[in-house]
């Protein structure tokens, strides 16, 4: 799989963004592990924080067809710069990929894009391994 290939996914996918309110159209192309490639768009909503992101859109969407294990994502949007993805979906790919592999295309077009990984998008990522109850740590609310 080409850098280029996911991108011109998320292209393609940008075009189905539904973005009445903001007009800033975001398309995301999401690598499997097993090589298949689920896309998403930002989907907006007249209650603005019911919106969600194209990146978060791309992972849902694979969640629910049985993938879990991701390679790399691939993002679009209509901006000058590299359109980086927001600190809600950095959290929500930290779920499922590892932060050290799992690569990030902030991309223009397909000749113009910028690969970081996520853990240098969102260092000190808080996980489920980060779900450990020390009991020592407990406040006592109630005797
Ligand atoms: N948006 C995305 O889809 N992905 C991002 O990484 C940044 C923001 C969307 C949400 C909203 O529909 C619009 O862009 C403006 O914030």
């Amino acid at each position: 799989m080409k850098y280029q290939d996911l991108i011109a996914e998320a292209m393609k996918a940008k075009e189905f963004a539904y973005a009445p309110y903001s007009h800033f159209r975001v398309g995301a192309a999401l690598l499997t592990e097993s090589g298949r490639i689920y896309t998403g768009c930002n989907v907006e909503n007249a209650s603005f924080s019911a919106t969600n992101c194209a990146e978060r859109t791309a992972v849902f969407t694979a969640v629910a067809q049985g993938e879990k294990e991701f390679r790399a994502i691939a993002v679009n949007g209509d901006t000058e710069n590299y359109l980086p993805p927001c600190g809600v979906c950095r959290q929500v790919l930290a779920e499922f990929c590892d932060l050290e592999t799992f690569q990030v295309i902030l991309a223009n077009n397909e000749q113009d894009y910028r690969v970081v990984t996520l853990a240098q998008l969102l260092p000190g990522a808080f996980q489920s391994k980060d779900l450990v109850v020390n009991d020592t740590n407990k406040s006592t609310v109630v005797d």
